[in-house]
């Protein structure tokens, strides 16, 4: 096999299974991505704001200390999840035993939904919000309760008249995904303190790292306080390690032990070791808030030029009414060369467009202006 066709091959083996075990991943990524183009691995040039991942990852440390994990590679990676998990409870200011170490957030939010829902029972969550916690609970037979976002924000009293005797978790995403909105610091504790005396409460903090509020609380506060709360985080959005698959959960000990015991696969050293020198690369974290910020401000000015509505974001993405059918465009998005996140319905006139590099957003906010301005 030639370089080329070697290259062609994997890239359809890559969609074909990604396609199968990742249902929607597939179609959220878009065409496969190969060879390097600046930092962003990207063969065709496409310039990819669809997935709300942060094109400067992963920094030159944790690169290599990825490296160095393939001289453990034939060794069980449970040393080192140890490790992680132990560190992540430092960080935390929780115990190890507080902290489930998964693949991705996403593992987390599955098996969260899977172990409170696989005998029947009952979701209650906004809509739109971030599907792979509902998704994935619907296919074991939960009924999900999608709450209407009141204007972007969460409807947390129409959220908590649907909570019933059959309600086995309340869903928050928060920053949401798609809208980038948060919860004001009060009315979070409150909710979730007092839902979680009812039922088990998930709130997931994908974005928690970006939110521009000084102080603004995560709640793993709540778990401190022995509440009935999940709180996940991700190693792919700030630290730019979206490909290596690493995320955590932080809970009550008796919550995690069920949640762990549910997990179906385990960490890969690489991820493992990424991860732990991403969280002792503080210069790396503090530049990738800095960059996403900075995209920001390039996808707000071209927003305000076209006069379109938004949300103000709190994620590594910006939402805003376009007027246009988002299907279409996409489309037309595409022909210059830029993806675009997906329809939210009820949305489906709204645009998430993730920040990439600052050269990115800029060329992907030109074609906007062209497309929605001429
Ligand atoms: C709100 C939210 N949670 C979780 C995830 C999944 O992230 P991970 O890569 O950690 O599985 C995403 C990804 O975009 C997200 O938007």
């Amino acid at each position: 096999m030639d370089q080329l066709n070697r290259r062609q091959w994997l890239r359809r083996a890559g969609l074909a299974g990604a396609a199968t075990l990742a249902g929607n991943w597939a179609a959220i990524a878009g065409p496969a991505a190969g060879k390097r183009r600046g930092n962003l691995v990207n063969e065709d040039s496409l310039i990819r704001l669809n997935a709300n991942e942060n094109p400067y990852g992963p920094s030159q440390k944790v690169k290599e200390a990825m490296m160095e994990a393939f001289e453990v590679a034939c060794r069980y990676p449970f040393p080192w999840q140890q490790e992680l998990t132990e560190k992540l409870a430092k960080k935390e200011g929780v115990t190890p035993e507080h902290i489930v170490v998964t693949a991705g957030s996403v593992e987390g939010l599955r098996i969260s939904g899977l172990v409170y829902n696989w005998q029947g029972g009952e979701v209650v969550a906004a809509d739109p919000t971030f599907q792979a916690l509902l998704n994935y609970a619907e296919q074991f037979g939960a009924y999900i309760h999608r709450v209407p976002l009141d204007g972007l924000s969460h409807d947390l009293d129409a959220m908590e008249r649907r909570i019933t005797s059959n309600t086995r978790l309340v869903f928050i995403c928060n920053p949401n995904n798609p809208t980038g909105t948060i919860l004001s610091a009060d009315q979070l504790r409150d909710f979730c303190s007092s839902v979680s005396r009812r039922t088990v409460t998930f709130v997931d903090e994908a974005y928690y790292d970006y939110i521009g509020e000084p102080g603004y609380p995560s709640m793993v506060e709540l778990v401190k306080d022995n509440m009935n709360v999940i709180v996940s985080r991700t190693f792919s959005k700030a630290y730019g390690l979206a490909g290596m698959r690493i995320g955590y959960l932080i809970t009550r000990p008796d919550i995690a032990r069920r949640l762990q015991s549910a997990r179906a696969a385990f960490n890969n050293v690489a991820g493992l070791f990424g991860a732990m020198a991403a969280l002792e690369d503080e210069a790396f974290y503090r530049e990738s808030l800095k960059k996403n910020e900075e995209s920001q401000q390039v996808i707000y000015q071209a927003i305000k030029r076209l006069n379109l509505l938004h949300a103000r974001s709190h994620g590594n993405f910006v939402f805003f009414q376009t007027g246009r059918d988002i299907n279409v465009l996409a489309e037309e998005m595409r022909r210059e060369n830029v993806l675009i996140g997906r329809s939210f319905p009820p949305l489906t006139t709204w645009c998430r467009l993730s920040t990439g590099t600052l050269e990115d957003t800029k060329q992907a906010c030109r074609a906007l202006e062209k497309v929605l301005g001429g």
